[in-house]
């Protein structure tokens, strides 16, 4: 039987969409070691479930010779989809289509399922590859940017938006991911920058590779912008995948419940023994979360920055739960500028979509001297402070060792609202660490000491009997248990259990002020 010449030039529009930018663009994106933009979003969603929109829709700008290529669809396929089974929206940018630059209908594309996604509260993945604005229809691409970053940040606090650098990406194509929640990178074929190395060169006269300029490791480890580096573009997009798990829909909702069959009161002998007992001896408090998470599973968010201070999403008794924790292996596991940056930031992520925090204390302060103070330290710190205070989802504390200073006092302390504190046996929680302290408050009679070393060496010793321990804080309230360390995991359950319906707000306002 013939088939209706209507659907069949249906099929044929439809076939002219798929096609992208031609199969000689297609073959340098592959040979570029990239997947188009369509077997991205069959790696990324369930099988089967990707239905996209505006497949037909076509670029209006015909200046510059634009108008003598066809290209239907533009630049960016859009839709919904499924990650296991919940409902996503995405947007996957075409390379192969003017360097997936970014055309009015391109940018409309995108409000519509940007629009959609906040309508039915459901998360938007947008897999970014794009030279940014389309530079042939000038403003009119500006303008489409700028409708972008106004809906992005509407929707920030109220749906989940993940962005997946697949390629090189500039101009708009990096400013709209820095406004959503969570960059993911892909190692050695994914670039960010506000523009590329040959725009570079022109305007400052420097040499510089797309890699150095703005590759996944930069990103990772220097300038914190990426969250998440995949090895290759599939193993990355199973990291959204996985990331998405720890996630409610929307800021309505709870996160999914995950059911396990990691018994919620297993207790963990070796914790106790975790913490050296050198104070200045380091251990690795990464080791201390997976013991005590639901099978040993952390997903580690930023690891390669600020690594003296971690950060990422676990389970304990199957709720979904961000951890923060100082790490004793890294500088000690003092804040600085970037630690308290990335965790004020995570902290706020957790807030906003209703995942409590789980904090593990290990600090001795914050990092003083001139580079952290030329910086502006002072006002990091507080933007972590900020986070904590503001914060009103359920908060779990658990203090391992060192609890010093301001340290304490950000660290999700009872004073800023911490729901629950525990303290394991080996906290030493006060103002400042023995040796300082007694520098301090000693000065005059260890300079005319007989032997100031022995003299300070007694009045540590002291100092740490009397004040460096859990119970002066225990006696006050301020740690409401001192726990052996076997029973953390336990205790956490139980207290998330406890705390889950709790009941918090902020007075009513605009929106604070955090120090920026
Ligand atoms: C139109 C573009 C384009 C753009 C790339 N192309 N960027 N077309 N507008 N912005 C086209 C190229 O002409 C080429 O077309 C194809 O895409 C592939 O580009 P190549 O340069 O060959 O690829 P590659 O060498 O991999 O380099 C990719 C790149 C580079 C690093 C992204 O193209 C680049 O630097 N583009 C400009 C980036 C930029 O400065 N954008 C900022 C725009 S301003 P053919 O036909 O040969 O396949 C902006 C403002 C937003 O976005 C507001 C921010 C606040």
């Amino acid at each position: 039987m013939s088939v209706n010449p209507k659907i069949e030039h249906l099929r044929a529009r439809r076939a002219l969409s798929q096609q992208g930018g031609g199969p000689e663009r297609v073959k340098r994106q592959h040979d570029a070691g990239r997947n188009t933009a369509r077997e991205r979003l069959d790696i990324l969603l369930d099988p089967g479930s990707f239905r996209e929109l505006d497949a037909f829709v076509k670029h209006r700008s015909t200046d510059f010779g634009l108008g003598e290529q066809e290209f239907v669809g533009d630049s960016v396929v859009t839709g919904w989809g499924t990650i296991s089974g919940r409902l996503v929206y995405v947007f996957s940018q075409d390379f192969t289509v003017l360097g997936g630059s970014l055309s009015e209908v391109h940018a409309e594309k995108i409000l519509k399922v940007m629009d959609m996604a906040m309508r039915t509260g459901s998360p938007i993945i947008g897999l970014m590859d794009s030279g940014g604005a389309r530079i042939q229809e000038g403003v009119i691409s500006l303008g489409g940017y700028a409708s972008i970053f106004l809906k992005n940040t509407l929707a920030s606090g109220v749906i989940p938006q993940i962005s997946v650098i697949m390629g090189p990406c500039a101009g708009g194509a990096v400013y709209s991911p820095a406004l959503t929640d969570f960059i993911f990178m892909v190692k050695d074929t994914s670039y960010m920058f506000i523009t590329g190395p040959d725009v570079v060169k022109q305007v400052t006269h420097e040499d510089v590779t797309a890699e150095e300029l703005g590759g996944a490791s930069v990103h990772a480890a220097k300038s914190g912008v990426a969250h998440i580096v995949g090895e290759n573009e599939t193993q990355t997009l199973l990291l959204v995948r996985e990331m998405f798990s720890y996630l409610p829909q929307n800021n309505m909702e709870d996160p999914p419940l995950v059911p396990t069959s990691d018994d919620p009161l297993r207790s963990d002998a070796d914790l106790d023994t975790i913490v050296p007992d050198s104070p200045n001896k380091p251990y690795d408090m990464k080791e201390v979360v997976k013991r005590v998470v639901d099978d040993g599973v952390f997903y580690e968010v930023q690891p390669d920055y600020a690594a003296n201070i971690v950060v990422g999403f676990a389970r304990l008794g199957g709720h979904s739960v961000g951890v923060v924790a100082n790490q004793p292996m890294v500088l000690a596991g003092v804040l600085d500028i970037k630690a308290s940056e990335k965790a004020a930031r995570f902290i706020r992520f957790c807030d906003c979509f209703n995942l409590p925090i789980i904090t593990f204390v290990d600090v001795p302060g914050y990092l003083p001297g001139t580079a952290q103070e030329h910086n502006g330290i002072i006002m990091s710190g507080a933007k972590l402070l900020y986070a904590y205070c503001e914060a009103t989802v359920p908060k779990l504390t658990v203090t391992t060792r060192k609890s010093y200073g301001g340290a304490y006092c950000v660290m999700s302390s009872k004073h800023i609202r911490g729901d629950l504190n525990l303290a394991w046996p080996t906290a030493e929680i006060a103002v400042m660490g023995p040796e300082g302290a007694v520098e301090i408050i000693y000065r005059r009679d260890l300079k005319d000491a007989h032997d100031p070393a022995q003299l300070k060496a007694e009045m540590a010793a002291q100092y740490r009997e009397k004040l460096a321990n859990p119970y002066i804080a225990a006696e006050r309230g301020f740690v409401d248990d001192v726990i052996e360390p076997r029973e953390t995991r336990a205790r956490l359950i139980n207290g998330l259990e406890v705390f889950q319906n709790k009941r918090d707000s902020n007075p009513p306002k605009k929106h604070g002020n955090i120090p920026l």
